[in-house]
């Protein structure tokens, strides 16, 4: 199910109405994305925030299509992978950017996966308090999970996301051949988010997933741009992500950011860990929600089919996953706010979950 087979694709657009952010999902678009740019912002110096996988494969072509439409472009590359995302190094890139002369009439553009995605978004909302930020991303879980919503942050010693902001990107591109180059893995935990998307609020799109090839780049951008509509149907409902209606988009994660956690967040991908999860919430739901069991075979199947983990593997130290549970967020105040799914396409929250309930889930595993 490898991204390299993506061919032949004409650029959609994209408006999401409430936080004003467009996004275009097409091929090509890295190389236009000055000409692009210049159509939404009047603003003339960038700063271009990427990583050191990233930065090789395509900052040349975004920085000069950039430098071709006029922009002064300041480009900053920062080591790959989470262990960047931190509040010291969003401080550094802050500090480049002033060097280089970046102000508040400056805006920035992430060129990467999520962690870039993140990171850039934390700085853009900070930076002379608030600069316009365009997301370039490059993996999948970042087409169709991080890039929208608004959410940046960076994590700390404690904890993954701790400190961040809510700072919706003006603009967000989707070049579906920058997926070309991502592993296979990486491309693959990208469905973890897109089969939590069928789960918690698409029946149809879950039965089309179960005979999906990966052929085709216009099912594939479908598919992308399905997946950002019922990300964004859902956040604008709770942009500030108080009424709890965002937090269906947490299915699956209290036990996956568990897995991820116990796993010292090396032995799992997000999105594998996620796959996790969301067997577990399954399992939960057929209890407390009353999803048939074939539902949830359905669903195993489905994550099995995007050579998604579907077992723990036995030498996993299982009692650390529900030690891990505790740091999770949704525990505040010692209540479980767990979500559920009662069939496929529907979820809601329920506080009728019992530390119990989740321990015999993960025991399935
Ligand atoms: N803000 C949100 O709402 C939100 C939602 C979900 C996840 N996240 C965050 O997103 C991050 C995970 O995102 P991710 O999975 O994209 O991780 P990532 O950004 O670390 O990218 C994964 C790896 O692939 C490399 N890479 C990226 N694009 C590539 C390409 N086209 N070709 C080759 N290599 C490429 C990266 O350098 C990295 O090594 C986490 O920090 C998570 O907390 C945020
Ligand atoms: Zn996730």
């Amino acid at each position: 199910m490898g991204p390299d087979k993506i061919t032949g694709v004409s650029t959609t657009a994209i408006s999401l109405a409430k936080s004003r952010c467009r996004v275009l999902i097409g091929e090509g678009l890295l190389q236009q994305i000055g000409n692009e740019i210049r159509r939404y912002v009047s603003r003339r110096t960038c700063g271009v925030i990427s990583d050191s996988n990233v930065a090789p494969l395509f900052a040349d072509s975004v920085t000069e299509s950039l430098t071709s439409a006029g922009f002064g472009t300041t480009l900053i590359a920062i080591p790959g992978g989470e262990k960047s995302k931190t509040l010291r190094q969003a401080g550094t890139i802050c500090d480049r950017m002033i060097a280089a002369g970046l102000d508040r009439q400056s805006f920035l553009v992430g060129v990467g996966g999520g962690v870039i995605g993140d990171i850039s978004g934390f700085v853009a909302a900070i930076y002379h308090r608030g600069i316009p930020h365009i997301q370039l991303p490059t993996t999948l879980l970042a087409m169709v999970d991080s890039s929208i919503g608004g959410k940046t942050g960076v994590n700390t010693r404690d904890g993954k996301n701790l400190i961040g902001a809510i700072h919706h990107p003006l603009l967000v591109i989707d070049d579906l051949n920058a997926l070309k180059t991502l592993p296979v893995r990486e491309f693959n935990q990208g469905f973890a988010e897109i089969v939590k998307h069928a789960v918690i609020a698409d029946a149809k799109m879950f039965r089309m997933l179960q005979s999906w090839q990966a052929t085709e780049a216009v099912a594939l951008q479908q598919l992308i741009r399905r997946n950002i509509q019922i990300k964004s149907k859902i956040v604008a409902k709770d942009e500030q992500d108080q009424t709890g209606e965002r937090a269906l988009l947490n299915f699956g994660h209290t036990v996956g950011h568990a897995i991820e956690r116990a796993g010292s967040y090396r032995k799992f991908l997000h999105g594998e860990a996620l796959s996790l999860g969301i067997i577990a919430a399954c399992a939960v739901s057929i209890k407390r929600a009353g999803l048939p069991q074939e539902q949830r075979d359905a669903v195993v199947d489905l994550l099995h089919r995007f050579e998604l983990p579907t077992r723990l593997p036995p030498s996993f130290p299982r009692p650390k996953i529900l030690d891990a549970l505790k740091f999770d967020k949704k525990f505040e105040g010692g209540k479980i706010r767990f979500v559920v799914t009662p069939s496929i396409g529907a979820a809601n929250v329920t506080t009728s979950v019992t530390m119990a309930d989740i321990r015999e889930a993960v025991d399935e595993l």
